[in-house]
């Protein structure tokens, strides 16, 4: 595996390989969600490129930049053993340039749910995962469905800016309790981490709910409300694959958005029925 900083030696060594290029971008403390996503990169293409940086832009004042968990020995030996070819750890100075061209997030989609909460996040996401395409030059790159209206913006801006990558939608791995993995977990204390598990609780009451045939989104909330009564819900939201409010249930076309605070930790999940 070769680890590399700068951006003039990553370009080289994309340069020199030579057939198609699957892309897993991170913010690292990489764990086996990210891992799912580079095991399908590696089966669907003859090379494996994983960018590890945590992205200022994407940080919103008074967000968990500082705190976010940094693990690089830990992360380039899971890259090693995972059998990634190019591990890239861009240094922000050498990624961003002063007064330069700005991607800005939809109006709708780009604002609404996390959007709303995090004004702005999504022109950050937008922004690096950009300029990260235009240095790797994928075939393929792969996002979890955990970071649903991440996915959904990050295709939208392929398809309006006519980029020659195929996105590829990983589902979300979870821990045998049912937790949904996130960097952000190690946040959580041992009590916190048991409240937060009301989360994928309250998903699955809801598809339950809904295998049982009843499909009123207020129904389906309301029962997600009770059972994570216990902590701060910022949203529970029923939406359609454009991320249109549903009163109903659309089955293959819904997908239910939580996010909720457990202590100060702010934890999204999801459910695509
Ligand atoms: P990060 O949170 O590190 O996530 C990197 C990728 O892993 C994203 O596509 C995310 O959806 C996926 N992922 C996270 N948890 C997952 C889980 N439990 N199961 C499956 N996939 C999971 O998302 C980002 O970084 C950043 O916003 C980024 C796209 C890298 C831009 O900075």
């Amino acid at each position: 595996m070769q680890i590399v900083r700068g951006i003039e030696e990553f370009k080289r060594a994309r340069e020199a390989l030579d057939g198609s290029v699957g892309f897993v971008p991170t913010m690292g403390a990489l764990h086996h969600g990210h891992l799912s996503l580079i095991k399908s990169s590696k089966k669907e293409n003859d090379y494996t490129v994983v960018s590890i940086f945590v992205n200022p832009m994407q940080f919103l004042p008074g967000e968990d930049f500082d705190a976010y968990p940094r693990r690089e020995e830990a992360d380039c030996r899971i890259c090693e053993i995972a059998g990634v070819d190019i591990l890239f750890l861009p240094e922000s100075s050498s990624i961003y340039k002063k007064d330069e061209v700005k991607l800005k997030a939809p109006g709708y989609l780009g604002y609404i749910l996390e959007g709303s909460r995090r004004p702005g996040h999504f022109d950050g996401v937008l922004q690096i995962v950009m300029k990260l395409f235009g240095l790797v030059r994928p075939s393929r790159a792969y996002f979890g469905k955990k970071d649903a209206q991440q996915l959904a913006l990050i295709r939208k801006m392929v398809d309006d800016f006519f980029l020659p990558v195929e996105i590829v939608a990983e589902e979300t791995v979870r821990e045998d309790d049912g937790l949904a993995l996130s960097s952000r977990n190690v946040y959580l204390s041992t009590e916190e981490r048991k409240r937060a598990l009301s989360i994928s609780r309250a998903l699955k009451s809801a598809s339950r709910l809904i295998m049982a045939g009843e499909l009123e989104s207020e129904k389906i909330k309301k029962r997600m409300y009770e059972i994570m009564k216990d902590i701060d819900i910022e949203y529970i939201q029923i939406v359609d694959r454009d991320f249109r409010p549903l009163r109903k249930v659309a089955i293959r076309n819904t997908i239910i958005l939580v996010a909720a605070r457990v202590g100060k930790t702010r934890l999204i999940d999801n459910l695509w029925v």
